[in-house]
């Protein structure tokens, strides 16, 4: 089965959050299953920069008013198709804004020329290659299979992954005559979307299979409370929803052969875990002593819960625990975490941005790392910690709640445990998980059981790949 997915990220080129790492590792996974994938991205400076010897597979005089080429490419073992649109991607900054944090104002037209694209391919594939179904990810690259639905490829199956709900691709209404669609796709059963257009949401009333990425978040979202809007569309196509949690990519987060870290180990030895401990207190001005140090990677924003996170420093420092911070996001609070790192020196360190090889040796060298998201799809980070045996201290979250077992006493006496969870994502609960997680750290025994049983637990793609196959085997071929 050949299949075309769709992203505006994809790990290593360019990677903004979760959805680089998942459609970085969905294509080899799903090769297990007998899926061969080619990826449509944008042409951004940063996967201009990286593909090898590229071709011209296709020519647009002008695709929404602008001089663009579709070019097939490798990197890796990844197979692209690269929209080669500089007027569109060529720019300073990051996939979806300015350095100074705005959205670019012309993102309806960058993103309705990705997914056009992407309708293009599915119409006429390039020589020697047509897919057999398309899958699109989030509302950068969802209108794929809104404008699929209203051309030629409409019979052609067309699956869309949902990883944040919250970001929905909402413009005006006068953008819609410059989509290129017929008069009809302007409707609820089409692009508009209370009174405005509605990319994700084309998208989801286009779709033959919706995803998410987890059960719980999969049922989360058909509540008026979490649906953002969406519920209503989401319960009325419940037959076609499905939540697939998302997998660990091995070869690249994996403790024993991880060539980021300090010192590698595995479950057997965790002593080693040290030497990372050491170098992570070291790069951050922490003191060196024994107190748990609790870790954060993350965007700093309201759905990770960071203000919470901010006003719970203090209690934090009290219990003696020390806390190492890696991000970016809203300035309010790069400010609060820089002036807590002040504030509390030896104690807390910040460090704002964005640094891959140093999210690795967190991983490696925390105790444990803190995820009081608000709401969350999946997750990754909890993921890739329980492999790292950094202990994940959670909100009972969609994909939080899907993947870590608390450590309540059950879990402890059966070995099962593998991390604290805590509801709801309040203060009050963040800072009682906070406390109970000091407290199991003082019991080494337990505390180790934990990062065995976590490091124990399979998240690698496998078993989710499976579940995706299943489904796109059932629209490609469903009399089989
Ligand atoms: P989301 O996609 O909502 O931001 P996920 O947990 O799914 O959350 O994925 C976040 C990904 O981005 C993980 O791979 C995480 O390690 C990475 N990440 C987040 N912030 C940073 C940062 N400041 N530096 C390096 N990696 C980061
Ligand atoms: C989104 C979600 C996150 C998820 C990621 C990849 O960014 O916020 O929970 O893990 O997508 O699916």
């Amino acid at each position: 089965m050949q299949l075309l997915s769709v992203a505006s990220e994809i790990y290593p080129l360019i990677k903004t959050g979760g959805l680089a790492d998942v459609a970085g590792a969905l294509p080899a996974a799903l090769a297990g299953e007998g899926i061969a994938v080619r990826t449509l991205v944008p042409g951004y400076p940063q996967v201009m920069a990286r593909i090898g010897k590229a071709k011209v597979v296709r020519r647009y005089d002008a695709l929404f008013g602008a001089p663009a080429s579709i070019l097939a490419a490798k990197a890796g073992d990844l197979d692209l198709l690269v929209l080669d649109a500089p007027d569109f991607f060529m720019r300073e900054g990051g996939p979806y804004g300015d350095l100074a944090g705005h959205d670019w104002p012309d993102n309806w037209r960058r993103f309705a020329a990705l997914s056009r694209a992407g309708a293009d391919l599915a119409e006429d594939g390039i020589k020697g290659w047509r897919p057999d179904i398309v899958h699109a990810h989030d509302w950068q690259a969802a209108m794929t299979a809104a404008y699929m639905r209203y051309g030629p490829a409409r019979d052609m199956p067309k699956a869309v992954t949902i990883h944040n709900l919250a970001f929905q691709g909402r413009f005006g209404p006068e953008i819609f005559g410059s989509l290129g669609l017929p008069p009809e796709a302007w409707g609820v059963d089409g692009v508009e979307y209370y009174g405005g257009t509605g990319y994700l949401k084309a998208g989801l009333i286009s779709a033959d299979l919706i995803t998410t990425v987890s059960p719980s978040y999969a049922q989360e979202i058909r509540s008026p409370a979490q649906g953002m809007g969406l519920d209503g569309l989401l319960n009325g196509r419940a037959d076609r929803l499905h939540g697939i949690l998302n997998g660990v990519d091995t070869a690249i987060w994996d403790p024993a052969t991880d060539p980021l870290i300090a010192r590698r180990y595995t479950a057997r030895a965790l002593a080693a875990r040290t030497a990372n401990r050491k170098a992570l207190t070291r790069h951050f001005g922490l003191d060196r002593d024994d107190a748990p140090l609790f870790v954060i990677i993350s965007r700093l924003t309201w759905q990770k819960g960071m203000d919470m996170v901010a006003d719970a420093i203090g209690h934090l420092v009290a219990l003696g625990a020390k806390l190492a911070i890696l991000g970016s996001g809203d300035h309010a609070l790069e400010g609060a975490f820089l002036a807590a790192a002040e504030r509390h020196r030896g104690r807390v360190g910040t460090q704002i941005g964005y640094d891959e090889p140093l999210s690795h040796l967190m991983q490696a060298g925390g105790d444990a790392i803190l995820i009081p998201s608000r709401f969350e799809p999946c997750g990754l980070t909890q993921l890739y910690a329980l492999r790292y045996g950094c202990i994940p201290v959670v909100a009972r979250a969609g994909g939080l709640a899907d993947t870590v077992i608390d450590a309540n006493e059950a879990a402890v006496a059966a070995g099962a445990a593998t991390g604290i969870v805590f509801a709801p994502s309040d203060p009050s609960a963040l800072a009682g998980a906070i406390t109970r997680t000091v407290r199991l750290h003082g019991d080494k025994a337990a505390w180790q059981a934990m990062q065995r049983a976590g490091m124990r637990a399979d998240f690698s793609w496998a078993h989710s790949a499976r579940q995706y196959a299943r489904l796109f085997r059932a629209l490609v071929q469903p009399a089989a």
